[in-house]
């Protein structure tokens, strides 16, 4: 384990995606370092870049210059095995639709990640009914996703992200399907698990009441940080670890 590696930095990230004749400049250079623990909101309008960002953090793409570093290691220059081992082992992620398997209860979608792992780690239903507690859902577990709220089908996707105890979890959008009520309750379980398990969690959200509850929130504007910033009481006498370049 390289303990002393930030969880997550990116250096001068770049994407540009070509249709046709048109470039978009999705990301514009973005440097950011990422601690053990933290909680941090990517919010911005629609358009900004926070889905590409997230992709190429979690090595879903490549980027088209710049660099990410999970854990010390550059995943941007990893053949594609090498890639998909640390996607398996450092990073869980969660989307806006749930993408629960619908026959299976949510006991069995969470264990499901267990199974496949390359080397497993925990008795699967035992460490599924563990984290389906920890989130809440201890009296849910034999629910299929047809019978749970979305509340509850995102509770069950962010448990079964976090099965195989990645110390990243990646969250796009999480609580864009959800009414106020529920997205509160998504966001409340992130936090204990955060306090529990000292996942790191990246958050991104267009809804500035979500991103107002993470320890600290970026904002992107055009692929660009725009705005980094220490949220509430824990921005006394701290700083935040991005070094944007100021154009
Ligand atoms: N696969 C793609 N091909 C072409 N353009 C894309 C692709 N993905 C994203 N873009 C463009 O890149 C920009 C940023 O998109 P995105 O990261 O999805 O923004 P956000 O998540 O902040 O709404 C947008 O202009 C979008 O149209
Ligand atoms: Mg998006």
């Amino acid at each position: 384990m390289a303990e002393n590696h930030a969880v997550l930095r990116t250096e001068d990230l770049r994407k540009d995606f070509r249709t046709g004749e048109v470039i978009v400049h999705a990301l514009r250079g973005v440097t950011m370092t990422v601690s053990r623990g933290e909680f941090l909101a990517i919010s911005g309008p629609s358009g900004s870049g926070k889905s590409t960002l997230l992709g190429l953090i979690g090595g879903l793409d490549t980027p088209s210059s710049g660099r990410v570093f999970i854990d010390g290691v550059d995943i941007t220059h990893l053949s594609e095995s090498a890639l998909t081992r640390i996607r398996n082992e450092k990073i869980g992620f969660v989307f806006q639709s749930f993408n629960l398997i619908p026959t299976l209860t949510a006991l069995e979608n969470v264990a499901l990640p267990i199974q496949f792992a390359r080397q497993r780690r925990f008795d699967p239903r035992r460490r599924a009914r563990e984290i389906l507690t920890l989130l809440g859902l201890g009296d849910r577990v034999n629910h299929r996703p047809a019978q749970l709220s979305g509340g509850e089908q995102q509770r069950v996707a962010i448990a079964r992200a976090l099965a195989n105890n990645p110390p990243l979890l990646l969250a796009d959008e999480p609580t864009g399907n959800l009414d106020t009520v529920s997205s509160q309750v998504v966001l409340e379980a992130l936090h204990n698990v955060r306090e529990s398990t000292g996942t790191t969690i990246i958050v991104v959200t267009h809804a500035p009441h979500i991103a107002a509850q993470a320890d600290r929130r970026i904002i992107l504007v055009d692929g660009c940080i725009a705005e980094d910033a220490l949220n509430g009481a824990v921005a006394q006498g701290l700083q935040p670890t991005s070094e944007q370049a100021h154009p």
